[in-house]
């Protein structure tokens, strides 16, 4: 009797697309790790901004990236990042001083080389602590990361009902200035890779939002 196949599902989109809520739903249904990639890239930031590396210092920003140390530790489903042993507290990476630089720093080349090998690293990890497999969440994973996932899913909502999302979960962010940014850099732009599944989750509940992805995830892997 073969086990069941190791699946990888990767959900890319904008700010407040609804990639956060989805993929750990799915996680909870599908018994796999839960990776939100975004928050790699707000860990490096806040580790630069806190070593005093401003993202206009692209040689003090590659040396710096090269020799970040990164490991892992699980929190529930979730995959959280240490760099040099140390977890990066969440008030700090969604702080409005991560939110304004983090771009800059994502659209890096070397910053995004730094962790991608990490980031293809936790499908080891995933099966190392008996998941099912790995749901990813960011802006390149389906392009990227992971461009064989055997899922990929692209979510978008209007800017207005994604400010109004994020505006109601507290904090300042500017996310339109985010997406321009990460929609127009040279290296793994934000876009919807081909052959992924987009969806418009503007006028619709993550719930259906997730059956939607439940069911395709279903109908090759049978129910969860
Ligand atoms: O929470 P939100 O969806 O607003 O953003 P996030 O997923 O936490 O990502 C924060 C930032 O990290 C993004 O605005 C991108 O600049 C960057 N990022 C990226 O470049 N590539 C990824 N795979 C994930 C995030």
């Amino acid at each position: 009797m073969p086990s069941s196949p190791f699946i990888i599902v990767a959900i890319d989109g904008g700010a407040a697309s609804g990639k956060s809520s989805s993929s750990k739903i799915l996680a909870e249904r599908f018994n796999l790790l839960h990776v939100d990639t975004g928050s790699f890239y707000r860990g490096v930031t806040a580790e630069l901004l806190r070593r005093g590396v401003a993202a206009s210092d692209l040689p003090a920003v590659h040396a710096a990236a090269a020799q970040l140390g990164f490991g892992t530790r699980l929190a529930g489903r979730s995959a959280v990042m240490e760099i040099g042993g140390r977890v990066i507290p969440d008030a700090e990476i969604r702080s409005k001083l991560v939110n304004d630089h983090v771009s800059h720093f994502a659209a890096i080349p070397e910053v995004r080389t730094a962790l991608l090998s990490y980031q293809r690293g936790l499908a080891g990890f995933a099966r190392e602590q008996n998941f099912r497999g790995v749901v990813m969440e960011g802006r390149d994973i389906g392009s990227v990361i992971f461009p064989d996932a055997d899922f990929r899913f692209f979510l978008h909502a209007d800017p207005a009902e994604r400010a109004r999302r994020r505006a109601q979960e507290g904090g300042q962010d500017s996310i339109t200035e985010r997406d321009r940014i990460d929609s127009s850099r040279k290296t793994a732009p934000l876009a919807c890779p081909n052959g992924a599944l987009s969806i418009d989750t503007t006028h619709v509940g993550i719930e259906q939002v997730v059956q939607l992805m439940a069911d395709t995830i279903a109908t090759k892997i049978g129910p969860a």
